[in-house]
């Protein structure tokens, strides 16, 4: 049983400082490793792990083929200025190599973990020597797993998989009792820039959690620049979360006069507190029509835009 820390409880400096002694006590004079995607937690993460550890822990970013325009680069770029230096790994071939064929939702996560922890993290945790392994799981992965309501790509003690067994190494995950909120006013405390702690959740599974069906790497490209643009224009709507996602459907729309069976993107945007539930911002019609055509004059072959207008529950935020 987790205990939560609820937002209002929580001591940002206390925590930190709490969690810096922990993870020194847990590595010793090991060494430690850890994933960061960019997003708040696995940010967080990084700086409460370079703060117990300094050179001791590594910090990769694996370029899975599955992420957002320029993230390795600009992420490389905001931690060497917080005196943090990343590794970003190529492993595009084998994720989209793994993705290849596979439309059931549950599937493409579980290739996506299994390429991410057996085969590329593997790698390279075998190579470093590393013991430990700092993983940013907060509450709310934890209970959405539980609950059965999807896998979360990151949680294994909570569904009884025993990562040392399995993967050969410890995973210590110092934000469990925390949900995003929580998480972002750690960052805050912690000196990371604003728009990194501000940040809206990106999940797991990238960019293969917004595409309906098989993944290939021209779906992707689809989907990377209609989620350029949607995180262009809603990012100052204070909105939890938004997102553009791509159909497996085709549907008729005309280009220069002539039919053409094109793609149809889904935007939604989300006002949340923690994800657990959510309701569609109720966004002006203007901006509706602006996310339209910006997005089909930008995004090759996309002749619908819809707006998802169901709340979690029924619907979830991602769409797969
Ligand atoms: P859903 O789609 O389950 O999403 O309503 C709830 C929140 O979790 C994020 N999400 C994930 N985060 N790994 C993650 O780290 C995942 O596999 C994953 N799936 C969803 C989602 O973006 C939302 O903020």
């Amino acid at each position: 049983m987790i205990t939560e820390i609820k937002l209002s409880d929580l001591n940002p400096e206390q925590f930190i400082s709490e969690k810096v002694q922990e993870i020194r006590k847990v590595v010793g004079d090991g060494t430690a490793i850890n994933a960061l995607s960019g997003g708040v937690d696995s940010s967080v993460v990084t700086m409460l792990g370079h703060r117990a550890l300094g050179d001791r822990l590594r910090t990769v970013f694996i370029q899975n083929g599955l992420m957002r325009e320029g993230e390795a680069e600009s992420v490389e770029a905001t931690f060497k200025a917080l005196g943090v230096d990343i590794e970003i790994i190529d492993a595009r071939r084998e994720f989209i190599d793994a993705l290849k064929g596979i439309t059931d939702p549950e599937e493409k996560r579980e290739a996506i973990t299994q390429t991410f922890y057996k085969k590329v993290f593997d790698r390279i945790v075998r190579e470093s020597g590393a013991k430990f392994l700092l993983q940013g799981t907060i509450l709310t992965d934890v209970d959405e797993t539980v609950a059965g309501i999807k896998r979360q790509h990151n949680v294994f003690a909570q569904l009884g998989i025993d990562p040392q067994e399995a993967f050969g190494y410890h995973i210590l995950e110092p934000l469990l009792q925390l949900r995003k909120d929580g998480v972002r006013a750690v960052g805050k405390a912690l000196g990371l820039p604003e728009k990194i702690f501000t940040r809206i959740p990106f999940p797991g599974p990238a960019l293969a959690a917004r595409i309906i069906g098989e993944v290939t790497e021209e779906k992707l490209e689809t989907v990377r620049k209609a989620t350029s643009v949607v995180e262009k224009i809603l990012s100052g709507t204070g909105a939890f979360q938004y997102m553009a996602i791509l159909h497996a459907d085709r549907v008729t729309g005309m280009h220069d006069g002539k039919r053409e069976f094109g793609t149809q993107i889904e935007v939604r945007c989300w006002d949340s507190t923690d994800a657990r539930t959510a309701t569609p911002t109720k966004l002006p019609f203007e901006t509706f029509e602006k996310l339209a055509s910006e997005i089909i004059t930008s995004v090759p072959g996309v002749v619908s835009v819809t707006y998802n207008i169901a709340p979690k529950p029924p619907s979830t935020i991602e769409a797969v």
